[in-house]
């Protein structure tokens, strides 16, 4: 019996770094890849690699029924697919970029005017290593859109479906990206404190990994029962003594403590608005915005 082989294509536009992490995952899965860029440079470089050239916005979208976008926000989805909105009838956009909820049910909605399918993702990446054990995609749109592409998609990570709001792919993914952010700059700001003080970072790393391991408890903790307050007074105002003394060894060699004073702002506010009120005010009231 022979067995019957066809090759899979897909389009990709935007070639950023993690458009270009897409085509190599495409690629190595066998795809054939179309590919265009605003900036034609990065088009040579993946040509280089396998992929094939599209000369127009409306060349990729015609070389295809799924063209994969990887922009850096919404507003680029509108000066690309703008050039070729004519091009769109009965394709499926697969748009990856990272935005707002409410701008990518705007541009799905744009997409879908012009007689496409839409699905939204969030590249939840270690960075735009894609085949990094940790990396996985958010998805969210019309099931049955997802469903129908899904093992097209495949090649570029692991996937989560979330549901039919095509805004929730970016719920999550900006969520995750509010942890991530602040622990950023405050990686920064403790590595900067263990240099400045004299010390090799590399000593240090592995303290930093290991008590890392803690957070899931501290998930866990915070949100059991949907608690409202996790912490009484007595550990607000531990938590306002504990980041003085971050801000001390910071400061004290020389060290931004930024992000450490912001924290502090937040559990003063806790500390205040529960004086005031005569019961715990938790630092997640603050955040909502129901006390201040
Ligand atoms: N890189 C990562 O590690 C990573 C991880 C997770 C998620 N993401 C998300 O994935 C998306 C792409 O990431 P990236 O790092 O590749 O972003 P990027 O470096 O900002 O590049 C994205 C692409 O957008 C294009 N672009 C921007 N504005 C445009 C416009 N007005 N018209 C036409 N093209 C435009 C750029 O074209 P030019 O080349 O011509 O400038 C480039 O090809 C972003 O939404 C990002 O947040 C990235």
């Amino acid at each position: 019996m022979s067995e019957q082989h066809t090759t899979r294509s897909v389009s990709v536009i935007g070639l950023g770094p993690m458009g270009q992490a897409m085509v190599r995952a495409f690629l190595a899965a066998g795809f054939e890849v179309t590919v265009w860029n605003r900036s034609t440079a990065k088009i040579d470089a993946m040509v280089e690699l396998g992929a094939k050239r599209a000369e127009t916005v409306a060349a990729a979208l015609d070389a295809n029924e799924v063209t994969v976008l990887s922009l850096t926000h919404y507003a680029a989805m509108y000066d690309v697919l703008g050039q070729a909105a004519d091009h769109l009838t009965g394709k499926v956009i697969a748009n990856l970029s990272s935005d707002s909820p409410e701008k990518t049910r705007v541009g799905a909605g744009w997409v879908r005017s012009h007689g496409a399918q839409f699905i939204s993702g969030g590249v939840m990446s270690a960075g735009d290593n894609l085949v990094h054990p940790a990396s996985y995609i958010f998805y969210s749109g019309p099931r049955e859109v997802f469903d129908a592409h899904a093992e097209l998609l495949r090649p570029l990570s692991p996937q989560e479906y979330l549901g039919a709001d095509d805004g929730l792919a970016q719920i999550y993914y900006q969520a995750l990206l509010t942890i991530m952010h602040p622990w950023l700059i405050g990686f920064e700001q403790a590595i900067a404190v263990i240099e400045r003080s004299g010390h090799d970072i590399d000593r240090f790393i592995p303290f930093a990994v290991r008590s890392n391991a803690a957070f899931p408890y501290f998930m866990a903790e915070s949100t059991a029962a949907k608690k409202k307050a996790w912490l009484d007074l007595a550990s607000l105002i531990m938590m306002d003594a504990g980041v003085q003394h971050v801000i001390d060894a910071s400061e004290e060699v020389g060290v931004d403590a930024t992000i450490s004073h912001t924290a502090q702002a937040f559990w003063r506010k806790a500390i205040a608005a529960s004086e005031q009120a005569g019961r715990v005010v938790s630092t997640r009231e603050i955040i909502r915005g129901e006390k201040s």
